[in-house]
């Protein structure tokens, strides 16, 4: 191995935010041709070494070199011109302009007195497109997408340039089982054209599928670097959170008690139809099903945010209509969405306000809010859910990406909700935290309330559900109880194998 020039090293990386030693003099060796993985829990730095390799943020010391060569990333346009390409975690696309402009943002082809190339733009970006096999056009506009294809822009930015290494942070977080198999393809060319390849993410199974090497970071510090055919999920566990993980099933199985929501017949459009279900008090429900089968759709008619145009919903045995998230609110159901940026949380705005949004007006004592309360409900979350912070006054936009997402949860699981409904809890979400949740969840029903859980992860939906509904293109195919089900005949069901006689 010594012959071989790296592809890229990072030495000694120092990068301190107030409050926060974020990058503890960190080192990192990426080879061509490899694809190495980035591992740690929810704060360990991870996003941000990659936002200096990439130019985002200038380190406090340490030397970046490509090839052989020390080099200043001064800026995401510089980094990409010396072959370092990032695909971010949070998505950073213009959502105004078309999908063409955000490919080549900063680099539209031009023509003679600097107009704009468009015919060149849109025959480059359809080539690129056309490789990821994407349904959409160049001329598309970018706002009108879904997050998984948004994501596919990112990537498809990542493609216009002659890389030496391209960072992809997290990337299968929002993208279909097909939509992942185009990207591990990408990655496999990029890999075979001696690119080195950079990959964050929390997904074990996707880390063995993928990866040649791993390295770990833990607190900011740099833990090592592995072959991942010579480790085991185990080994990645313990040096990534210093701990052995119990992942068996807390058994505490609640007194199920009166039927608290129960969906009769429920349809929209097509979307879904003909959904019925009934979800008790002391009862975990899971959703499972492939990403497009209704099941978030079905939620969020329950939330108020869409109409249904047939069916029931009934609240403790009355039937009710839930014209909008303020009624679903008013009526004890709350829901953790699943594309929480968007939809559960103001980025500028400290992580106790966030958490507490939503009762703040429970939480007045006269005119004022009680603070202390709203402190003592940060406190609380921030330790079961091992919430990664200076403190409660920090802006949530300068949280990473996943302690966010446990501000969003921790928001939802405080206000104690008659039923809840989380989508996705768990992703983008560390494997120490992530059982965590699990009880959380499991906890909430043994107090006697009813939890609905959406999760595309298999082990997670065995894991804290009491019965599972399986749904296949809006129909929901088979509800199961915990002891009847096995991997092989939820497998078979949600891709819609079993007759629906079974039901
Ligand atoms: N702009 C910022 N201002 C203040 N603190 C920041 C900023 N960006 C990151 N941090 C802090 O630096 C630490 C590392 O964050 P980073 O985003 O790199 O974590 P990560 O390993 O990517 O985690 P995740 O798995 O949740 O995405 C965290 O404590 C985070 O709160
Ligand atoms: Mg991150």
């Amino acid at each position: 191995m010594t012959s071989f020039t790296p592809a890229l090293r990072l030495q000694d990386i120092v990068k301190t935010f107030p409050g926060v030693r974020a990058l503890d003099g960190v080192s990192l060796t990426v080879l061509p041709g490899e694809v190495h993985a980035l591992m740690g829990e929810n704060g360990a730095g991870k996003s941000t070494l990659m936002r200096v390799l990439g130019g985002v943020l200038q380190p406090n010391s340490g030397r970046i070199l490509i090839g052989e060569e020390p080099t200043i990333m001064a800026s995401p346009l510089d980094a990409k011109s010396k072959g370092v390409v990032f695909i971010h975690q949070e998505l950073s696309l213009a959502e105004e302009l078309s999908v063409a402009e955000n490919v080549y943002l900063g680099e539209l082809p031009r023509k003679s007195f600097g107009r704009v190339d468009w015919d060149r733009l849109h025959e480059k970006t359809a080539a690129i497109l056309d490789k990821l096999k994407v349904g959409f056009t160049p001329q598309t506009r970018v706002g009108d997408l879904s997050l998984a294809n948004q994501q596919m822009v990112e990537i498809a930015r990542a493609l216009t340039v002659d890389a030496k290494a391209v960072i992809f942070d997290e990337p299968t977080a929002s993208l279909t089982d097909a939509e992942k198999v185009v990207l591990f393809d990408v990655i496999a060319d990029l890999k075979a054209r001696g690119v080195g390849v950079i990959y964050i993410s929390h997904r074990m199974e996707e880390i063995f599928h993928m990866t040649d090497r791993i390295s770990i970071l833990r607190d900011g510090q740099y833990r090592g670097t592995l072959h991942t055919a010579e480790t085991s999920e185990e080994e990645l566990t313990q040096l990534m959170i210093g701990r052995k993980l119990d992942l068996s099933r807390k058994i505490n199985h609640a007194e199920v008690g009166a039927v608290a929501l129960e969906v009769r017949g429920l349809s929209c459009g097509r979307l879904y139809s003909d959904v019925s279900f009934e979800v008790r008090r002391g009862e975990v429900l899971g959703f499972y099903g492939l990403v497009g089968a209704g099941r978030t759709e079905v939620a969020e008619t329950l939330f108020g945010l869409r109409d249904p145009d047939a069916g029931q919903i009934l609240l403790d045995g009355e039937e009710v209509r839930i014209g909008s998230p303020v009624e679903a609110i008013a009526r004890g159901i709350s829901l953790v969405p699943e594309d929480r940026k968007g939809q559960g949380l103001v980025l500028g705005m400290n992580c106790r306000d966030n958490m507490t949004l939503p009762q703040v007006d429970d939480l007045k004592a006269g005119p004022f809010v009680a603070e202390g309360a709203e402190i003592a409900i940060f406190d609380q979350y921030r330790d079961k859910l091992d919430i990664r912070t200076p403190g409660w006054r920090q802006k949530v936009g300068n949280l990473s990406g996943g302690n966010q997402q446990k501000i969003v949860i921790a928001k939802w699981l405080s206000m104690h909700p008659n039923v809840l409904i989380v989508d996705e809890p768990t992703r983008g979400i560390d494997v120490g935290s992530k059982s965590e949740i699990h009880n959380l969840i499991r906890d909430l029903a043994a107090n006697g309330f009813a939890v609905i859980v959406i999760s595309s992860e298999m082990p997670e939906v065995l894991h804290v559900s009491d019965r599972i509904v399986a749904m296949h293109h809006g129909k929901v195919i088979r509800t199961f109880t915990s002891e009847e089900v096995t991997e092989e005949s939820l497998v078979q069901a949600i891709s819609g194998i079993v007759a629906e006689t079974a039901a």
